[in-house]
């Protein structure tokens, strides 16, 4: 009786273990940046971002290019400074987070972690893939509500 019983806690156990993982990792979305389009020249970021959000706290951002070579452009993650420098697409202050050579694979993840807006970029041409390449989109996690 006493070995049934602590079976069944431990089947009881690992099942619940089992529902907070399932929820745990259903809470927070994996969003591929620019859906199939990936992360690429030319394509509509800005709009791709109000369409997709509200983007919450935690939510993973997957940045999906593949590293240069003599066919393909190389891209790359930059975290604008501020707004302004985000509008001008103005790299002087901007922060490398993924290099030419981390989009490839299942992608660069970023984690939106902070409650702050983020402003990202492509950094390379000199701002050009920023600017005419429309490499560039803002999201403001918000605080996601439990139930
Ligand atoms: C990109 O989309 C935004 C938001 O819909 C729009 O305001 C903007 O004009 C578009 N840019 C281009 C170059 O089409
Ligand atoms: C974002 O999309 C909504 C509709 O979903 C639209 O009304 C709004 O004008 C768009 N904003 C921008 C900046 O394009
Ligand atoms: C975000 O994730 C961190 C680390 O996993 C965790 O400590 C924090 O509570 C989470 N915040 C929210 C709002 O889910
Ligand atoms: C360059 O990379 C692309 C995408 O990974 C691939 O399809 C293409 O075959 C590559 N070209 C060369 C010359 O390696």
């Amino acid at each position: 009786m006493a070995v049934r019983l602590s079976a069944m806690s431990l089947m009881l156990g690992t099942l619940l273990l089992a529902l907070a993982s399932i929820s745990t990792t259903s809470l927070a979305a994996r969003v591929i940046v620019g859906d199939s389009a990936h992360w690429t020249f030319g394509y509509n970021y800005t709009e791709w971002a109000n369409k997709s959000s509200p983007f919450y706290q935690n939510d993973t951002l997957v940045f999906m290019y593949d590293p240069p070579n003599s066919t393909t452009f190389p891209h790359s993650v930059y975290l604008m400074k501020n707004l302004r420098s985000f509008i001008a697409c103005d790299l002087r202050k901007a922060k490398l987070v993924a290099n030419v050579l981390q989009g490839g694979g299942d992608g660069f993840e970023f984690v939106l972690k902070k409650r702050k807006p983020h402003y990202f970029a492509c950094g390379e041409r000199n701002g050009i893939h920023c600017s005419v390449g429309l490499m560039k989109f803002a999201v403001l996690p918000l605080r996601r509500c439990h139930g």
